[in-house]
């Protein structure tokens, strides 16, 4: 690691500290104890925020700012204590707090991906394959859950397509299966019948190739904390963040559509495509609005849903002349 002393304080360069929020956040600190601000409350107010949104203890896992149009929102990001202890992983309880406190358990090392099905070269890939497959980019995409909330996370990571042009695909095949691991031996959540497990979730071969879909390896510049899906997962921004299967263990190339989890549990309500859609409700509740996590003050209005969560741009053409409410 590099080091700089600078009046007296010890930081790393610049060029080391991926996220950009962590970044201005302690450029704002450092700007103010250069005037003096050191030990006021503004200061202080400061120090705390950067200390929200910086990462962990975690290996690092840098990402070169990415190119792939869309990749970089502009949206301030969640801070990491948010992004990391309100999670969705039902492998670990229901409970949004239940991840972070029970994850721990899950073993990520050795791990493989076994890649098969309509492809000329099936293969398993082990952890560190992946791991170098290509070059790690960061990316910040808006995430929105099917509950109504939604976050903004510097992810680290690349286009699921990379790995897919490895693997070449046969004319076969028109679908891609992710499974995620079950372990009763590491995840309590399987114990409670919230799901048919493994958690399996499924995209067309064009959704999956396009490069805003992620094949995701860390966050705020760290590996995942097993609490958002260590060690890969998936980050798909345009679609309900169930689509988002974590801790993946297999990717099956298929004819057929696959029938994800949730579809497989309450079809009425979720849907293959699980596109983030503001005009199609969930049969319980509106998908017009959303709260943003980190917004929560008293007066803070909730934010107006994006069409395809604001990526209309990128994803739009994949879905032309489909009847959005049929398809949902
Ligand atoms: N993947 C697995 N294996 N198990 C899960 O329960 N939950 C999904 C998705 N991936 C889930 C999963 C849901 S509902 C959401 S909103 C996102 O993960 C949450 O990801 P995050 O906790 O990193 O924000």
């Amino acid at each position: 690691m590099h080091v700089l002393k600078d009046r007296g304080f010890t930081h790393r360069t610049p060029s080391e500290i991926t996220p950009a929020a962590v970044y201005h956040a302690r450029r704002e600190w450092l700007a103010r104890a250069a005037l003096g601000l050191a030990g006021t409350g503004l200061a202080s107010f400061a120090a705390r925020d950067a200390l929200a949104q910086a990462p962990g203890k975690l290996a690092a896992l840098p990402g070169a700012r990415s190119a792939v149009p869309g990749a970089m929102v502009m949206d301030k990001a969640t801070a990491y204590a948010d992004v990391t202890s309100y999670n969705n992983f039902y492998e670990f309880g229901t409970d949004k707090s239940d991840p972070a406190r029970t994850a721990g358990s899950l073993k990520t090392r050795p791990w493989t991906v076994s890649v098969e099905g309509e492809i000329k070269k099936p293969k398993v890939y082990d952890l560190a394959e992946l791991l170098k497959l290509a070059p790690m980019e960061e990316r910040i995409y808006r995430l929105r859950c099917v509950e109504g909330w939604s976050m903004v996370v510097p992810w680290v990571g690349y286009s699921l397509a990379e790995l897919i042009r490895q693997v070449e695909p046969t004319g076969n095949a028109k679908f891609v299966q992710f499974t995620t691991l079950a372990d009763k031996t590491q995840m309590p959540g399987l114990r409670g019948g919230s799901l048919d497990w493994p958690y399996v979730e499924g995209l067309r071969l064009d959704e999956a190739m396009n490069p805003l879909a992620l094949l995701g390896f860390g966050l705020y510049g760290e590996v995942l904390p097993n609490q958002n899906g260590a060690p890969v997962r998936l980050v798909l921004p345009w679609k309900y963040g169930f689509k988002s299967a974590k801790s993946i263990v297999k990717i099956r190339f298929t004819e057929k559509q696959p029938v994800g989890s949730w579809e497989r549990s309450q079809p009425s309500e979720y849907g293959f495509y699980s596109n983030v859609n503001p005009q199609v409700d969930h049969p319980r509740w509106s998908q017009a609005s959303e709260r943003r996590i980190g917004e929560d003050g008293l007066f803070t209005k909730r934010r107006p849903t994006l069409m395809f969560n604001g990526y209309e741009a990128q994803v739009g053409q994949l879905y032309a002349g489909m009847d959005l409410k049929k398809f949902y």
